[in-house]
């Protein structure tokens, strides 16, 4: 597979990567052995570069990555994040208190159980500390040669310059889809810095994997529930959009996760997504979109077909 350049400090990876989000939380019930054969799958394929976060199961997500990456860890680049707990009433909120990171940062590797996490994310600003405050903390680990190189997400181009005035950030990790174009705003700082774009989501929930449900159809514990693409009054729309997409990726012998992801890496050379599967064929279409080619003219009908992107945005 072809590779791409995130940032400037040296890393590098296969232009497609694997999310891991959907072993741990968020899309239903997931079956651990499957989960960990769709991740050697993926390395098998030549995707290098995995991602995970602590709030992905508390740590279950990472271990369950540490276990199925450990016959090939040094081959792979491993990221995960902090910045994001559980508390009972209020749900899920922003904590990057120093001690915080440095007991969650420690947890990870455990979980991981590496000696060093490849690229450490904030996961989300949070407005008791200032992210300057948070790199301080998050560049001890890089000292320490326990983190290689850093990343911000869910944040805004504020927030990205002023944390890489601290020490320098090799990747933002944002949404972004044929559904999702709102990341594109970040486009002109990420070229003025020098940083790579990880593209989360890439596959819209799933909503661009083509076997999409209506939310009714989804169990409690599944996240789409509460995603605009999925109400009553989007749904359709939705659908006609990805129907026209279908066709289009069809018409080039490729399936519609193959060009969601074709697109997103048309749009620019720093741009890496991480589709999430739990299933070893779904992980092998994706990654087989590495070789699908749009043209200009494609991308003008993907442009025509979803010009704001998914009816209803995504939170
Ligand atoms: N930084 C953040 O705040 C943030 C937020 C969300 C996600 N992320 C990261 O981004 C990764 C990917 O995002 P995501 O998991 O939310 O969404 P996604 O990759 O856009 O979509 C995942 C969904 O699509 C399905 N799917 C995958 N490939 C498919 C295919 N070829 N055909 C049909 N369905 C397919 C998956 O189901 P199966 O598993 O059943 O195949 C899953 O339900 C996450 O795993 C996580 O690492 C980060």
């Amino acid at each position: 597979m072809q590779q791409r350049i995130l940032g400037q400090q040296g890393l590098v990876v296969a232009e497609i990567g694997y999310g891991t989000m959907g072993t741990a939380i968020g899309y239903g019930p997931s079956d651990d052995t499957e989960s960990i054969g769709a991740i050697r799958r993926a390395f098998e394929l030549g995707t290098t570069h995995f991602d995970t976060a602590r709030m992905y199961g508390w740590g279950d997500g990472e271990k369950l990555l540490g276990a199925a990456v450990a016959p090939f860890r040094d081959e792979i680049t491993v990221a995960t994040k902090f910045g994001i707990e559980f508390e009972p009433g209020r749900g899920f909120v922003p904590d990057s208190s120093p001690d915080k990171i440095r007991r969650v940062v420690d947890d990870s590797l455990r979980n991981l159980d590496v000696d060093h996490i490849d690229v450490l994310y904030q996961h989300l600003p949070d407005p008791n500390v200032p992210v300057e405050e948070v790199v301080g903390v998050m560049k001890e680990y890089v000292d320490a040669g326990k983190v290689r190189y850093l990343g911000l997400s869910n944040t805004d181009a504020e927030g990205v310059r002023r944390a890489h005035s601290v020490h320098p950030i090799s990747v933002l990790q944002a949404e972004y889809s044929i559904f999702a174009h709102e990341s594109e705003t970040f486009f002109p700082v990420l070229e003025e810095l020098g940083i790579g774009l990880v593209a989360y989501s890439p596959l819209a929930r799933g909503f661009l994997g083509g076997s999409v449900e209506p939310r009714t159809a989804y169990t409690a514990d599944d996240f789409r529930q509460f995603i605009p693409w999925w109400a009553p009054e989007n749904f359709a729309a939705n659908v006609d959009i990805v129907r026209e997409l279908t066709r289009l990726a069809q018409s080039k012998g490729a399936t519609l996760s193959q060009l969601a992801l074709a697109w997103l890496l048309a749009r620019k050379d720093y741009v890496v997504p991480i589709p999430g599967s739990r299933n070893t064929n779904r992980v092998a279409q994706n990654i087989a979109a590495s070789e699908l080619v749009l043209t200009e003219t494609d991308l003008d009908r993907i442009a025509e077909l979803a010009p704001n992107g998914g009816v209803g945005g995504s939170a």
